[in-house]
């Protein structure tokens, strides 16, 4: 199907073309671990694949092609893979590239599996990470050596949310032969299209917005198919494959993508714009916020903003934090987003002082609730952060 089409109508039509079985309006969860071939003559003059291209589910299914092939061409890619989680989508394409001896170079603030997948598990098999900040373009140079193999990239980054110039990292990639990772999870493909700023994988944990309905844990892996397909194989010998249940969840989350990503970046301003003006709050980590060091490059990578961000308190006492958390009534306490659900996570970022004080990092994620319900919930709440 052409691209002309807009990204919502292509979500709902692509490789839909052909009704589905009984005229049933959503696709079959094709719940077979296995795909036989008419004949034995057939199957071997085919490589072991049936009529229609499948062997055994580890390998690939029907459910699951589905939705990679919307996820393609919502990333602008060639093809697209899913993985039964975000790090299975994550470790299996740094595996496949990052060779014994390689080196990575990394954004300090990345998922903290992910920092752990490069330093306490691949470093095993020698392979080496320099972290950098990633705000300049600079750093990245200076932390390439010559068997650099990865860049891998998180933009927005975790926790504090600092933006990397996605077109200016992969050129300086580019011109050294380097392949160049992004995790896209944050802003989705509705806002930043990594692949077309020239990054060579674009990797999600579908966990997430994809899914969008905190129900299900799947990963993608999108590019270039001279990059998926050795991909396919680490999936393969993995077994990280997605399940097709999980994969028809996904397929049924990634049809309101658009409209609950738009939700989203309202809602999340909203919040966002409420709390900086708050005089119990220092700072607060949002791309979309003019205040933010890298807005500039924000608006000129991205199309809109996800809901997830971050805020500082001034030095409070331990109690004033649990005090905050638990006057909340519309917010749950847990670690991952993308939801219907509000969340909100915090911790003491700084050593208390000689009062008991410290400043707060509060992780808050801005669900499909109405905002201004959100804001009232905050509003009850927000003076038990009074310096
Ligand atoms: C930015 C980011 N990337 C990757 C992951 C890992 O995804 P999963 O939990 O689906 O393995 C997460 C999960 O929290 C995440 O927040």
């Amino acid at each position: 199907m052409e691209r002309e089409l807009s990204l919502e109508t292509l979500l709902q039509h692509l490789g839909e073309e052909e009704p589905f079985p009984y005229g049933s309006v959503t696709p079959p969860i094709v719940q077979s671990s296995l795909f036989t071939a008419q004949t034995l003559r057939d199957r071997n003059a085919r490589q072991g694949a049936n009529e229609y291209g499948y062997t055994y589910t580890r390998v690939s299914n029907p459910t699951v092609r589905l939705a990679e092939q919307k996820l393609a061409v919502l990333e602008g890619t060639e093809d697209a893979l899913c993985f039964g989680s975000g790090m299975a989508a994550i470790a299996s394409a740094i595996l496949t590239f990052a060779e014994s001896g390689a080196h990575v170079v990394c954004v300090e603030t990345v998922y903290p599996p992910t920092r752990a997948l490069l330093t306490s598990w691949l470093a095993r098999y020698a392979v080496q990470t320099t972290f950098v900040s990633g705000e300049c373009v600079e750093e990245f140079e200076q932390a390439i050596q010559p068997h650099t193999r990865l860049i891998y990239l998180e933009s927005p980054s975790s926790l504090y949310f600092r933006l990397q110039d996605l077109r200016a990292v992969s050129e300086l990639a580019r011109a050294h032969g380097i392949l160049t990772l992004c995790d896209n999870s944050w802003a989705t493909p509705i806002f930043q299209n990594p692949h077309a700023l020239g990054v060579d994988i674009v990797l999600h944990s579908a966990s997430k917005y994809l899914g969008g309905h905190s129900d299900l844990l799947a990963g993608v892996a999108a590019g270039r198919r001279e990059h998926i397909e050795p991909i396919r194989q680490t999936r393969e010998l993995l077994g990280g494959i997605l399940d097709p249940h999980a994969g028809w969840l996904l397929l049924r989350g990634l049809r309101t993508l658009p409209v609950r990503m738009e939700r989203a970046h309202k809602s999340g301003l909203q919040v966002a714009e409420w709390l900086s003006v708050q005089p119990q709050i220092a700072k607060v980590n949002h791309p979309g916020l003019p205040t933010h060091p890298q807005h500039p490059l924000a608006r000129a990578q991205m199309h809109g903003y996800g809901s997830l961000f971050s805020f500082e308190t001034h030095p409070i006492t331990e109690e004033q934090a649990y005090t905050f958390a638990e006057r909340l009534h519309l917010f749950r306490f847990g670690c991952s987003w993308g939801g219907y659900e509000s969340l909100l996570l915090g911790w003491a970022q700084t050593e208390p002082d000689a009062h008991g004080k410290a400043s707060w990092l509060f992780r808050l994620y801005v669900g499909l609730e109405n905002p201004d319900d959100l804001i009232r919930d905050l509003q009850e709440a927000i003076d038990a952060l009074n310096p």
